[in-house]
């Protein structure tokens, strides 16, 4: 494995409005994108950027509500009504090299590789073997 950029981290909450208000008037954020749906994940889904020396391509805060009632982070929000941080998500060059050494380590891999929020391919590998955090493998966007 190489380890990429630390693309985002994705925190739970259950109202992005609320969480939108919360990081652009009490962490100053000066650019969040438009909410956006993502049926097929069973989320909402908003980028909060933070900046960099160079203006671009900063650790995003990914904010994901759930979608409907069958959404995966209800769970989460059971058990953590005011949101939290829910996983981390570092970039890799190529995907399926990633899951493939992944795998060959026995790391637990959940679900097949998809299209992620920020449309390039993603998978999720299991926080119990990942030392507590789950964690989202991206591949990185093309001109980057
Ligand atoms: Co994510």
């Amino acid at each position: 494995m190489k380890l990429g950029r630390l693309n985002h981290i994705g925190v739970a909450t259950p109202s992005i409005a609320d969480s939108i208000a919360h990081y652009r008037d009490v962490m100053g954020a000066a650019h969040v994108t438009e909410p956006f749906d993502l049926p097929e994940q069973g989320v909402k889904v908003c980028f909060v950027d933070t900046p960099t020396d160079t203006g671009i391509n900063g650790t995003q805060i990914e904010l994901i509500e759930p979608y409907d009632d069958s959404s995966p982070i209800n769970g989460f929000l059971a058990k953590n009504p005011a949101g939290g941080q829910h996983h981390v998500c570092f970039e890799v060059p190529d995907i399926d090299a990633a899951r493939a050494e992944f795998e060959a380590m026995g790391k637990r891999i959940l679900g097949p590789t998809r299209i992620g929020a920020h449309g390039t391919p993603i998978f999720f590998l299991h926080p119990k073997d990942m030392q507590g955090m789950l964690t989202e493998i991206m591949e990185t966007p093309k001109g980057h």
